[in-house]
């Protein structure tokens, strides 16, 4: 096996400034939303994690809800820092959220001051860290003021806790609230985490002007639409595939002829190109400077190399970015 980690990890990254921040992060992150809870294989989640480290990612995203079974991957994420990460800490950006159901009863779920803390409290120790250097309220809540949410975000930072705060899924609208009170109480908005690939453009519409105005920064989450930008489903499906491992969140039928007919001709303009699908939809993400990072998803090692490579690849002319405009619409 060769040392690890390789001592030119931090050749072949880029390495992106959040927003207005002093902190920068890979464009390429990787996110243990799947293939990291207890029903997977720990010997592959602990490669994935090596692997990415060793070609210059070092920012990892979780959330207290990962899994299979929720908060599992928190769990064997701690256990893989402390076998295989060990004096590591200060290279790596580590996030963790709360915002969707966690535990029974009124408290935890949603953006109450009360949830929050105590989430915190727990993923910390799943992890086995003293802090996080990003904490995230992972979705709006309709019913408690916001005020009080993003007072619970001030008052983890000040603690100690997580170095930064940071918001996911907030449209143009109460992402821009929130940063507002973020920034009065003295704890600036370090990165906004929306949904952004090019099958799924909300973001366009106002949130990327609010993120770029107020100098926050964007980390684009399933940048692969969970791999249907991919050349994955072009011919069926996959057995080790995320459909076929049964997702509750990717599925069969969203596999749809249309859809299928524009990832077939974004295949056409990959190859001309060069490169792979998934190759292109990552730096279809990276185009706009106000985006940070690409957060991706990977089962394998060869899909993390994928996405670094597409770092020394041409980056897309104007008429391709039309062209491929002109398949989305
Ligand atoms: N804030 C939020 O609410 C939220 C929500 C969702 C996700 N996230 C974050 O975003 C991260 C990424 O989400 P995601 O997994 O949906 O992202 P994604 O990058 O869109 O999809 C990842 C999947 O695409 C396939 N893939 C990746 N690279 C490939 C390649 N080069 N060739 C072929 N297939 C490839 C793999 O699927 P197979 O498994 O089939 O190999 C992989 O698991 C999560 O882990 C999480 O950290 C946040």
């Amino acid at each position: 096996m060769s040392a690890f980690p390789h001592p030119e990890r931090y050749q072949q990254m880029q390495y992106r400034r959040s927003g207005r921040s002093g902190l920068k992060l890979p464009a390429i992150s990787l996110g243990l939303w799947h293939n990291f809870g207890d029903s997977t294989r720990v010997d592959n989640s602990r490669e994935l994690l090596r692997h990415a480290f060793d070609r210059g990612i070092t920012h990892f995203d979780l959330a207290n809800n990962y899994g299979p079974p929720p908060g599992s991957a928190e769990s064997n994420f701690g256990r893989i820092l402390r076998e295989d990460f060990q004096g590591l800490r200060d290279e790596l950006v580590i996030s963790t959220k709360a915002g969707y159901t966690m535990w029974d009863g009124p408290y935890g779920d949603w953006g109450s001051r009360k949830y929050l803390i105590s989430s915190l409290d727990q993923s910390l120790k799943r992890m086995g860290l003293e802090y996080v250097d990003i904490f995230y309220h992972h979705r709006p809540d309709p019913e408690t003021p916001l005020e009080e949410t993003m007072r619970a975000l001030d008052q983890v930072v000040r603690q100690g806790k997580a170095l930064y705060a940071a918001i996911s899924n907030y449209p143009a609208d109460k992402a821009a609230e929130a940063i507002a009170i973020l920034r009065d109480l003295g704890t600036p908005c370090l990165i906004h985490q929306p949904r952004y690939s090019m099958f799924e453009r909300t973001p366009e519409q106002g949130l990327l002007d609010v993120l770029g105005d107020n100098g926050v920064g964007c980390i684009a989450f399933s940048p692969l639409a969970g791999g249907v930008l991919t050349d994955r489903y072009l011919q069926g499906i996959p057995q080790d595939s995320r459909i076929a491992s049964g997702s509750k969140f990717l599925n069969e039928n969203q596999l749809t002829q249309e859809k299928m007919e524009k990832v077939r001709q974004l295949q056409a303009i990959a190859q001309q190109r060069g490169q792979k699908l998934a190759q292109m939809a990552l730096s279809w993400v990276l185009r706009d400077a106000r985006v940070t990072s690409v957060l991706i998803g990977a089962s394998k090692t060869a899909q993390i190399d994928d996405a670094v490579e597409m770092l020394s690849q041409p980056v897309l002319s104007q008429d391709e970015i039309d062209a491929i405009h002109n398949i989305l619409v």
